[in-house]
C-alpha cells in the first residue's frame, strides 16, 4: 500500500546490493511513496550489475561511490543535486563489511589491517558522508539521515566479531553528528537496530541460521523483515518524524527487551 509519505522527496540510497538487501527494499518502497533518488554503491559491488534493474525499476541514477573516499561522496552528492534538481532530503547509510567475518578470524586473533578496513567502511563512512554533505549544505530543512545498525553494539554475539565494535562506533557517530546537524541544519540523524535478516552481509556472519532462528523465538513479534524494515525506515524519512533524533531505534519485534521467551525455556527442558 502507498501512502505518499515522501512525495516530492529527494534523496540517496546507499548499499542496495541485490534483491534481498534492506536498501534494495527501502528504494523499491520509497519509489512507492513518491520519493525521487540516487542509487549508489562501491565500484566492486555495482560490477554484478544488478542495481542496473533496480534503478530502472525505480526510475533512478546509478552513481558509483567508495563510501570510504570523501572525493567519491563529494562527487556523489554533487551529482545527486543536479540529477535530483535541488537539495537532499534523506539519506541511507545501508553498508557494512567486516574481512575478520568473511575470512573466518577470530575476535581474539584480528588481523589489524582488516580491522581498521571494516572500521572505515562500516562506521567512519558515515562521519565522511556526513561531513560531506554538511559542509556542501547538500541537506534540505527537516532533512532526514538514517544508518543500519545491529544490537551487538551494546550486548555481546560472540560470533558478530569485530562488528560489534563497528556499529558502536556507528551508533555513536549518529549522535555526536546528529547534535550538529540539528543544531546548524534541522537535519535528524538516527539509527535503526534491525533483527538478524537473511541478505548478503547477514549470511556472512558465522552460526546466521541458529542466530536468526533464536531471534524469531525470543521475538513476541518474531524476527523484523527487510521489507518492514524499509518500511520503518520510510517513516523516518517522513514528515511524521520530525522531532526524532539522536536516536538508536530497534526494529526487532521486541528481542531488545527480552530475557527469556517460552519457547527458549520449552527447548532448555531436561
Ligand atoms: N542482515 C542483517 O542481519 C542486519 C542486521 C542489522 C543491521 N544490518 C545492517 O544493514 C546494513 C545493510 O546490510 P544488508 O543486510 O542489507 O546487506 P547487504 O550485503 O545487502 O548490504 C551491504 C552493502 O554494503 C555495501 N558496501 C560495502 N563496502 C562498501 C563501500 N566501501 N562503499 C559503499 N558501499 C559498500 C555493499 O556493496 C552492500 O551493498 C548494514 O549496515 C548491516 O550491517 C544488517
Amino acid at each position: 500500500m502507498s501512502y505518499n509519505l515522501l512525495k516530492g522527496k529527494r534523496g540517496i540510497i546507499f548499499g542496495a546490493l541485490d534483491e534481498n538487501s534492506i536498501a534494495w527494499k527501502t528504494a523499491e518502497r520509497a519509489h512507492e511513496e513518491g520519493a525521487t533518488f540516487v542509487l549508489t554503491n562501491a565500484p566492486v559491488a555495482l560490477r554484478m550489475g544488478t542495481i542496473n534493474t533496480l534503478a530502472e525499476k525505480t526510475n533512478s541514477e546509478v552513481i558509483p561511490a567508495d563510501a570510504t573516499k570523501v572525493e567519491d561522496l563529494e562527487n556523489l552528492i554533487e551529482k545527486s543535486q543536479e540529477i535530483l534538481g535541488g537539495k537532499i532530503d534523506f539519506v541511507l547509510h545501508s553498508i557494512g563489511m567486516s574481512i575478520n567475518v568473511r575470512k573466518g578470524k577470530h575476535y581474539t586473533d584480528q588481523n589489524y589491517d582488516w580491522t581498521h578496513k571494516g572500521l572505515d567502511v562500516s562506521a567512519m563512512s558515515f562521519h565522511k558522508l556526513m561531513q560531506t554533505l554538511h559542509k556542501k549544505e547538500a541537506m534540505n530543512e527537516w532533512g532526514s539521515i538514517v544508518a543500519l545498525t545491529y544490537m551487538a553494539a551494546q550486548r555481546v554475539f560472540p560470533d558478530y566479531n569485530d562488528m560489534a565494535d563497528n556499529k558502536a562506533y556507528l551508533e555513536s557517530i549518529a549522535r555526536s553528528f546528529g547534535y550538529f546537524f540539528g543544531k546548524d541544519k534541522k537535519v535528524r540523524v538516527n539509527t535503526i537496530s534491525q533483527s538478524p535478516t537473511p541478505t548478503s552481509a547477514g549470511q556472512g556472519v558465522k552460526g546466521f541460521t541458529g542466530f536468526m532462528n533464536y531471534a524469531e523465538k525470543m521475538s513476541p513479534l518474531g524476527n523484523a523483515t527487510a521489507l518492514e524494515c524499509a518500511d520503518y525506515t520510510l517513516t523516518l524519512f517522513s514528515d511524521l518524524t520530525k522531532k526524532v533524533t539522536l536516536q538508536n531505534l530497534f526494529h526487532d519485534g521486541g528481542f531488545s527487551n527480552m530475557g527469556v521467551s517460552q519457547e527458549i525455556m520449552e527447548s532448555m527442558k531436561d
